[in-house]
């Protein structure tokens, strides 16, 4: 028997997306073999995985994608039952809270009844897998506490937030009622250089790169108050797996228990460049929100106790990184 055979075998949706990327570097590092979900797109640059692409023992021995989607089960349930994982990870969705108020049936389709359709797949498979579930902070919405911990009431104020808040809920309505191993990890902002450039830290660490290296003259944003408990996206993802690795099945806030505001984090990636933001910053009502989740800010003491799972990199150095790394790939592009 290979070793591929006896490997562990982890389905991931989203696998083409910040923390797909990263959880499948995690896994295949671990042993894995991983299969990913993909949708069908014109273009076939998936620039995330392509490190793992280039390599001759990873593609095609260790790591296969296939074409499914949420809104369509049976190539799902017919993938399904053919890989037989013995873990999921559920990160496919529409990941803009922003945009989420523009397009907020497609937002909720997909995040919401495409995770309960996958509960039900996983429910008819004759040994169901352990399911990890990419929540959200954007559950708790505007809360009366803060830091907000597992048995925080939600009050989500966005399409994304409340498509999100459903799926949680019916993820531990199947844990409860179908004996599912089947969790919740309620995320906080995490970032890294694999960030999509229209979430604020990439696209002001961008910003302040190409600003530095005279490619851009300004940067426009929308609510510079706003704050947010930012982490590191690698860490969340080894939170995902040491979930799935308990003895039972439970929901954990993954955060770093800090706030910044949006004003500090150009400050920060501006600095990174040495130059100051505000001459360069101006602000736009477009990238306003017509609601803003507010008080963000987890308290990740289960995971700490139960998981032993830390933040290993500071909101400075995060951002350092990500403005350094953009100055790296424009200043070799330009
Ligand atoms: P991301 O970079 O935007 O990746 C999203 C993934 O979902 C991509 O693989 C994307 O595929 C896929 N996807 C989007 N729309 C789809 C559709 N209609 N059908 C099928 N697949 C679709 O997001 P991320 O930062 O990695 O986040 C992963 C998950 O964690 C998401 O569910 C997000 O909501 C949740 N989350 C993230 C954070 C965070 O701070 N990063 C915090 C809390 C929760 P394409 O490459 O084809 O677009
Ligand atoms: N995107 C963006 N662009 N946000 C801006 C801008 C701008 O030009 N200017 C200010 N902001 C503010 C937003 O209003 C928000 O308060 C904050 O910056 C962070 O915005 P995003 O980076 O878009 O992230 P998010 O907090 O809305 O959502 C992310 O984190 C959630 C967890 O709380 C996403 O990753 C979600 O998928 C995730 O669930």
């Amino acid at each position: 028997m290979s070793a591929a055979s006896t490997a562990p075998t982890a389905l991931i949706t989203g696998i083409t997306g910040q923390d797909g990327s990263y959880l499948a570097d995690l896994l295949l590092g671990k042993g894995y073999v991983v299969h990913g979900v993909v949708r069908r797109t014109s273009s076939l640059d998936r620039s995330r995985l392509g490190h793992l692409y280039a390599d001759p023992a990873i593609y095609g021995q260790r790591l296969f994608l296939h074409y499914a989607d949420l809104d369509d089960p049976t190539p799902l349930r017919r993938l399904l039952a053919k890989i037989a994982p013995d873990e999921i990870y559920h990160l496919a969705g529409q990941s803009h809270v922003g945009l989420s108020f523009e397009i907020a049936e497609s937002t909720c389709d997909l995040t919401a009844m495409g995770t309960l359709r996958l509960l039900e797949m996983i429910r008819d498979l004759p040994k169901p897998p352990r399911l990890f579930h990419a929540s959200s902070s954007e559950l708790f919405g505007q809360p009366a506490v803060a830091p907000q911990t597992e048995a925080t009431p939600w009050v989500p104020v966005s399409p994304y937030g409340a498509a999100k808040a459903f799926a949680t809920r019916m993820v531990t309505i199947y844990r409860q009622t179908y004996g599912l191993h089947a969790c919740n990890g309620i995320l906080f902002n995490h970032e890294s250089p694999r960030r999509g450039e229209n979430f604020v830290t990439r696209k002001i660490c961008r910003a302040a790169a190409s600003i530095k290296l005279g490619l851009q003259k300004k940067l426009s944003l929308g609510n510079l108050d706003a704050l947010r408990d930012w982490g590191y996206a690698p860490d969340y993802v080894r939170g995902m797996w040491l979930t799935l690795q308990q003895a039972e099945a439970d929901d954990y806030v993954f955060a770093t228990g800090e706030l910044h505001s949006v004003r500090d984090l150009a400050a920060q990636a501006f600095a990174a460049v040495d130059l100051d933001w505000e001459p360069y910053v101006e602000v736009n009502p477009a990238f306003f929100r017509p609601a803003e989740a507010a008080n963000l800010v987890g308290d990740p003491s289960r995971a700490r106790q139960r998981l032993g799972w830390t933040p290993s990199r500071t909101f400075g150095e995060i951002i350092a990184e990500m403005t350094q790394s953009e100055y790296a790939a424009l200043a070799k592009s330009a």
